[in-house]
């Protein structure tokens, strides 16, 4: 979910409603405002922002202070009932919540028999009737009560509240959900991320876990769980307004693709040196006795990250000699494994909030753990989790299915392993300066791999209709099968599993059917003969054959039914290029078949729910 406040002297509507636009890929099943202006009133939809936005066409809103709210359903179907802000049982407090409260049912147990009645399935509006239970009972101000309120609570949160009774005042609470305040003159913004803050103010401050927010327009007020004030820590933002806007292209999701030459440049820039030879990362170079000493490396993430850790596996094994595990955040966290003082876990994640993500770190560096972060959103809860780390500086990502920030986590990965590969002496000095030269021409590469997406379009024209898709890879290019795989799911809904290439025979062949795509990642490495027998096998049974290739590979070409070609490169660096056809094959698939492809159902981009 998206959380979005504002208190100050202008109109409060505005600013909010375009700030949950920006916040939309968090979630967006419904959205909803409270405004207080002498009275506190709440508006709320089902759907889109745009559908809240419709609604209120044409109404006189001159509040001050409001907040904001788009939902991705937890408790509680998407519907008016169930979208925020929630209202109080007297009518005057309003709540937004982003986050999930576990232990709600005894709560509202407990409510209930005190005879409270609820409008709504949702954690969210118990804790808000618990809230002003406890103020009109127990507490001498409301921002006491939700000081009591939190300590019973389990789970994870972001809460904002107006207060029909205090029109100046906002008060806000985190634990293991983002929350961001900008400070203008006298004004404030609350929001989950800073995106819609920075066309107002470059000041913010990010608050902590545990930490309660008492927001006036002009004074921001912080406190820890014991009441004590805490001092706010004033960070510049360094994002500007253009790169969180579409920029003339249709999509997010087409503009970041487009992006990634950029994103990879912006990754190696100051960091990699081709003609020197060196490459250079403050926070590896700090550590490199630490990495070079590593009994294992633990790669952990969830989704597409997932996938840069998969494949980050082989590169570090190869390269560096160290034995690699790579965990679904999810599951790491849950299950007890096993954690030596000499293991360094790599904790990957775009947005550097998913919830499976922060929590497995945090358990992990209980036990001894040293964390390093690879986080694309700077001053996020993992990048400030992490005891070490290299942001990816891919710049702000919108459209849900991630893209750039992939390749730009793929290509600090590559940094870090050709680093430490070199450091540890198990990457000849040759080789590494052979990686280093082919990792500086990526970017031109991606340039070039871009300007098929003309045929990548007809191809997802031709195929938007298959009921499955068969994604198949070897080596380095198998977490790419996987990520091509997800990627389509996502955008066009199609069914599509990954697998690698030659473990096809034990399951998915049984589906080969004439009407069967099966693209196969098939860029030049040491195992492409036997892919090539692979694609053979899938021939052999009618099944289509869409192959990403290196240019002029004949071999693929006679076998193949299509073929996009890319750029020649080192084996182990293809990866950042044969992505890119399959990103565009789900945009355009997506698009053919009328869909949202920077908001596809369900989904959100963020995860701060496990
Ligand atoms: C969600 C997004 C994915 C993303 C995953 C992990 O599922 O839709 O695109 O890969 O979360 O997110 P993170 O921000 O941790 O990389």
């Amino acid at each position: 979910c998206g959380i979005v406040a504002y208190i100050g002297s202008r109109e409060a509507y505005p600013i909010i409603l375009k700030g949950l636009q920006r916040l939309e890929y968090r979630g967006y099943d419904s959205a909803g405002v409270a405004l207080l202006d002498k009275e506190l009133k709440i508006y709320k939809k089902k759907g889109k922002v745009s559908e809240l936005e419709s609604s209120l066409i044409g109404q006189h809103l001159p509040a001050k202070s409001g907040i904001g709210h788009t939902r991705w359903a937890t408790h509680g179907e998407p519907s008016d009932r169930n979208a925020h802000p929630h209202c109080s049982p007297s009518g005057k407090l309003a709540m937004v919540h982003n986050g999930i409260i576990e232990n709600f049912a005894p709560i509202k147990k407990e409510l209930q028999k005190k005879g409270y009645v609820f409008k709504s399935d949702t954690d969210t509006e118990v804790l808000l009737v618990f809230i002003e239970d406890i103020f009109i009972n127990d507490a001498e101000s409301l921002e006491a009560a939700v000081r009591i309120a939190l300590k019973r609570i389990i789970g994870a949160y972001v809460i904002i509240l107006l207060d029909e009774s205090q029109p100046d005042t906002l008060i806000a609470a985190r634990k293991g959900s983002p929350l961001v305040i900008g400070i203008g003159p006298n004004e404030h913004f609350l929001a989950s991320d800073a995106s819609p803050i920075i066309e107002y103010t470059k000041e913010v401050v990010y608050i902590n876990d545990y930490e309660m927010a008492i927001v006036k327009p002009d004074e921001l007020v912080l406190k820890n769980p014991g009441n004590e004030r805490i001092t706010p820590f004033i960070t510049k933002l360094d994002m500007d307004l253009a790169a969180i806007e579409k920029g003339g292209y249709k999509h997010f999701m087409l503009k970041e693709i487009f992006e990634q030459p950029t994103a990879v440049f912006d990754c190696l820039r100051g960091r990699l040196d081709a003609k020197a030879g060196t490459i250079r990362m403050g926070g590896i170079d700090r550590q490199l006795d630490l990495l070079k000493e590593a009994k294992r490396i633990i790669l952990v993430g969830c989704g597409t990250s997932w996938h840069a850790g998969l494949l980050a596996e082989y590169v570090f094994e190869e390269l560096c000699r160290v034995p690699v595990e790579v965990e679904y955040a999810s599951e790491f966290r849950y299950r007890n494994p096993v954690i030596h003082p000499g293991d360094v876990i790599i904790a990957i994640s775009q947005s550097g909030e998913t919830a499976d993500t922060l929590v497995a770190l945090e358990n992990a560096k209980n036990q001894g753990a040293f964390i390093f972060g690879v986080v694309n959103v700077v001053g996020s809860s993992i990048a400030r989790l992490s005891q070490a780390g290299a942001y990816t500086h891919a710049g702000p990502e919108i459209g849900v299915a991630s893209t750039k920030a992939f390749t730009a986590q793929l290509t600090v990965l590559y940094l870090i392993a050709i680093k430490l590969g070199y450091a540890k002496g198990t990457l000849s000095r040759d080789r590494y300066l052979h990686l280093i030269n082919e990792l500086a021409l990526i970017p031109d590469k991606i340039t070039e791999v871009l300007k098929t997406a003309p045929e990548v379009a007809c191809l997802a024209g031709k195929y938007k209709n298959a009921r499955d898709f068969l994604f198949l890879g070897r080596g380095y290019n198998f977490p790419i099968a996987l990520e091509g795989a997800l990627k389509l799911k996502e955008i066009s809904y199609i069914h599509a599993e990954g697998y690698p290439a030659a473990e096809m025979k034990h399951g998915p062949i049984a589906l080969v059917e004439e009407s069967l795509p099966v693209v196969f990642v098939a860029t030049k490495d040491a195992y492409h003969e036997k892919l090539a027998s692979n694609a053979q096998e899938i021939k052999a049974r009618k099944g289509n054959v869409l192959a990403i290739i290196t240019e002029r590979d004949t071999l693929f070409e006679e076998i193949a039914d299509d073929t996009i070609a890319v750029p020649a490169s080192d084996e182990i660096l293809a990866p950042l290029l044969s992505v890119v056809p399959l990103q565009l094959l789900a945009y355009y698939t997506g698009l053919a078949k009328g869909l949202d492809v920077d908001k596809p159902r369900n989904l959100a981009k963020s995860v701060t729910v496990e």
